[in-house]
């Protein structure tokens, strides 16, 4: 399966990605925000940690299952929720397809160019990821909607600031209106990468930039520009109203874009399954340390209470293995899915999953794991003595 797909490791198919995609579409996918310190840090900090690998009794098997917001996955890493996937005319379909075929599930974003109930008819393990745009009932609305698909959890991100500033190439704003004139003044975008664009035209649809799980009624599914100016219109949700998310959706809840202490704590008072230390991969505050250095005071914080997830930088499966190892139950991926799925749509997202299992595997037989629960922080060796940073409390 996904014999065909041209790259062999995550390096390769950033690389491709980055090749066959038309630039405003990698800028999009690549994103970072000022000077992208973040999102390079991510990756950097787990260089920080090794492993000291052993030679004697290690395990025939390694057993990488695990269960998150109620359901049981295959092994420990998520696709996550990831909007404006104008890359492969698979779409989200593709990528939940991929998760289900690697026994893993996947958050669809709120920005997504795919329904939730055309995610969850792709893959029964699919979570609905919910930013607060607009009023309470329309809130109430699409959240049903995700409950009438058979979407397993709601994950509500908090951390996303409108800050998409760069010191480094900016891509358009996301169109309003898909009029001629629009999309005229993105064809030479598109037609600089005619394979990219004939991908498109053989499947007969042109990308995708309406946004169906924002609709505004059911008949009134707004484009990416417009859905994106009712999110900036929208007051930022208080405390109250997640308690009310969290009430009126009943069913697993995880809070997405943790970095403090506090914030984790804040999550458990309102009833949180789960939450995510996350910087929502550098496109928060540029200047924010890696999640993963946070990862251990947090989940020494709250990982009695609360399942904690992490995500941002991982790209090997030995990444995920330290991110287990510091307490964290599972881990999410956003851009090396992406960079598959841009590549080959949907074997490309698969080839990603099973590089990072395999890794995971072959990690954990060289440490002499074989299974999750086994793992924890005497398994690695901290390099840089400035790895753990607190979070603010
Ligand atoms: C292009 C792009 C779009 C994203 N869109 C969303 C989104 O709609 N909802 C969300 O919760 N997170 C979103 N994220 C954040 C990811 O879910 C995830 O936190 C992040 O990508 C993890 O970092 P990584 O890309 O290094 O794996 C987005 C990230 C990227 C790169």
């Amino acid at each position: 399966m996904g014999k065909n797909v041209p790259f062999n490791n995550l390096a390769e198919a950033e690389m491709l990605a980055k090749k066959r995609l038309p630039r405003a579409v990698w800028l999009a996918i690549k994103a970072g925000n000022e000077q992208g310190w973040t999102l390079d840090e991510n990756i950097r900090a787990y260089n920080d940690l090794g492993f000291s690998p052993t030679i004697f009794d290690r395990p025939v098997r390694q057993d990488t299952r695990t269960s998150i917001l109620g359901v049981d996955i295959d092994f420990p890493v998520i696709v996550s929720p990831v909007g404006a996937q104008a890359i492969h005319p698979g779409g989200e379909v593709a990528a939940a397809r991929a998760a289900a075929r690697m026994g893993t599930a996947i958050g669809l974003s709120s920005y997504a160019s795919n329904s939730i109930s055309e995610v969850t008819a792709a893959n029964d393990k699919s979570f609905f990821q919910l930013y607060w745009v607009g009023t309470r009932d329309r809130i109430e609305a699409r959240v049903e909607e995700a409950r009438r698909s058979g979407a397993k959890a709601l994950i509500v991100t908090l951390d996303w600031s409108f800050t998409p500033r760069r010191d480094w190439g900016v891509p358009p704003a996301p169109p309003m209106k898909l009029d001629i004139p629009t999309m005229a003044s993105l064809a030479p975008a598109a037609l600089s990468r005619p394979a990219w664009l004939a991908r498109y035209l053989v499947k007969g649809r042109i990308p995708e930039l309406k946004v169906p799980n924002l609709f505004i009624t059911k008949d009134q599914v707004p484009t990416f520009g417009e859905a994106w100016a009712e999110f900036v219109d929208t007051p930022t949700p208080t405390w109250d109203d997640v308690k009310w998310l969290r009430e009126l959706w009943g069913g697993p809840f995880m809070v997405k874009g943790i970095s403090s202490i506090k914030d984790a704590k804040r999550a458990v008072d309102l009833g949180a399954d789960a939450i995510s230390v996350s910087n929502h991969g550098g496109n928060n505050i540029d200047g924010t340390p890696a999640p993963i250095r946070f990862l251990p005071s947090i989940v020494d914080a709250v990982g009695s209470d609360i399942d904690v997830m992490v995500d941002g930088g991982i790209r090997r499966g030995s990444d995920v293995v330290k991110a287990i190892a510091l307490g964290a139950k599972a881990v999410f991926i956003g851009r090396a899915y992406l960079y598959g799925l841009a590549v080959s749509g949907e074997d490309g997202v698969y080839k990603v999953l099973e590089i990072l299992k395999n890794g995971i595997e072959e990690t954990m037989f060289g440490i002499g794991k074989s299974s999750l629960d086994e793992l924890s922080i005497d398994d690695l060796l901290i390099l840089n003595r400035d790895f753990l940073v607190k979070p603010a409390c």
